[in-house]
């Protein structure tokens, strides 16, 4: 299948049809991983992080860490990483532009050292993902922000103690927040915050580098310290990659067992895989089995924060809903332009209908083959899937994005049976 225009980037070549069976291994979360990685900007000690995906945005974040000065070992998905001291405060806007994450440095850098320069993320293709409830908290603290030439140049002599309720539930804000205020002696309220698998493993972090932190439904009492302590801490699972590999044993007709999950962050994803008609079974606390029973049910799906449906399954879930016994209805409350893969799954047969937030879906007998293009990380799991059921051939263009969260994905599918390499960029 000859593309128009040369490829700069890797693609993923998919041969549809073949069910999935066997065991996969769930790698680490990215998205605990960022804060936790970032958060040894908060001690002069030196910190162990363990099960860290090797993926483009961890080693992104740790680029990032290295300029501003903290030494950093990454070894077989073991970080050690140590702040002795800074050599910078500033996170320049090419970084940011590749990994918007790193926002994550302004809360660790006002606590440990009064200063951050960092460049206002900008939009990015998935919606405006404004950061203002960031900003509110570190005003709240008593730093000054300017904002000049589109970076964030923020200043705080001593933080302040805080008391804010969110106007919206944020997953950085959140990890932000409690960074910061890690460096307010003085007991900080935060209310309304986000209860992700992943804010709570940074918090297990915090507590263990000396920050008192309550949490009660979603508030939470922080009492932070100047002098925190190294930590050493193992990652929580990747709860998406482990629902990317649930829908796709599912779909494709076959029967995977995952392992080194937490069952326990699965809740949502489990109860509409079986509500579509999956067989899944809990074996241990860190294993699970699914298997399809011949059918796949259409779905009613809403996605909300944690515990609720998540946003990042949601794409995964649109390529099963392309193929169930009737219709479905999606309906994305976290994002406003988070259904940038129904056009190209629509190239492959898909009957969406998009209306703002609503993806109307009507089931089809099969999805076909096609060359499909990646536009952000999310989506493009979603057309791998797609590719992985469709008949005939898929080429999934401009998978950096993929790789951004999935850890050696094709490795993973190959050994499940699937037919997938990765093609290297074209005229090379
Ligand atoms: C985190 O992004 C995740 N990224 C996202 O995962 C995930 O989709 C998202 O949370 C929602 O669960 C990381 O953790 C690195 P938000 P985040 O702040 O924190 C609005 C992936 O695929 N908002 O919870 O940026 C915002 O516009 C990525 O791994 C404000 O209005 O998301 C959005 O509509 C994609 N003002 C909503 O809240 C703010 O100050 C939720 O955003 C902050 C957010």
């Amino acid at each position: 299948m000859k593309s128009t225009r040369l490829y700069t980037s890797e693609s993923f070549f998919i041969e549809g049809g073949n069910p999935l069976r066997g065991k996969v291994q769930v790698s680490g979360s990215k998205n605990a991983s960022l804060p936790i990685l970032v958060a040894s900007l908060l001690t002069k000690e030196e910190n162990l992080v363990e099960n860290v995906p090797d993926l483009l945005d961890t080693h992104t974040a740790l680029e990032l860490l290295g300029s501003l000065g903290v030494q950093v070992e990454f070894q077989d998905h073991r970080v050690r990483l140590q702040a002795r001291e800074l050599s910078s405060y500033r996170a320049p806007d090419a970084m940011v532009r590749r990994m918007r994450a790193s926002v994550l440095v302004m809360g660790p850098l006002l606590a440990r050292f009064g200063r951050a320069v960092v460049s206002m993320p900008g939009g990015c293709s998935i919606g405006v993902r404004s950061i203002d409830q960031h900003l509110r908290v570190f005003e709240k603290g008593g730093a000054s922000i300017r904002i000049k030439h589109g970076y964030m140049d923020m200043e705080v002599k001593r933080i302040k103690p805080v008391e804010y309720t969110f106007e919206v539930i944020t997953v950085t804000g959140t990890e932000n927040a409690l960074m910061f205020l890690s460096g307010c002696e003085k007991r900080s309220i935060l209310r309304n915050i986000a209860l992700e698998p992943e804010v709570l493993d940074l918090v297990e972090v915090l507590r263990k580098m000396g920050v008192e932190i309550h949490i009660e439904d979603r508030t939470a009492v922080v009492r932070g310290s100047r002098e925190l302590r190294g930590f050493h801490h193992r990652v929580i699972p990747d709860r998406i990659e482990a629902g990317t590999f649930m829908v796709a044993g599912f779909i494709t007709g076959g029967d995977v067992e995952l392992q080194g999950v937490r069952v326990e962050h699965l809740g949502a994803v489990m109860d509409k895989l079986r509500e579509a008609g999956a067989q899944v079974d809990v074996l241990s606390l860190d294993r699970l089995r699914v298997r399809s029973k011949g059918e796949i049910w259409p779905l009613s799906i809403s996605t909300a924060e944690y515990p609720g449906f998540p946003t990042d399954m949601q794409a995964q879930f649109t390529v099963l809903c392309c193929l169930a016994r009737g219709q479905s209805e999606i309906k994305e409350n976290i994002f406003e332009n988070r259904f940038q893969h129904v056009a190209e799954l629509q190239r492959m047969g898909a009957d969406i209908h998009v209306r703002d937030r609503l993806a109307i879906v009507r089931g089809v007998e099969k999805l076909y083959g096609a060359e499909v293009y990646s536009t952000d990380l999310r989506a493009s799991a979603s057309l791998v899937l797609a590719g992985l059921v469709a008949e005939g051939t898929t080429v999934v263009r401009d998978i950096h994005h993929l790789d951004r969260g999935y850890e050696r994905l094709e490795e993973k599918l190959r050994a499940l049976g699937a037919t997938i390499e990765r093609l290297p960029p074209e005229g090379s």
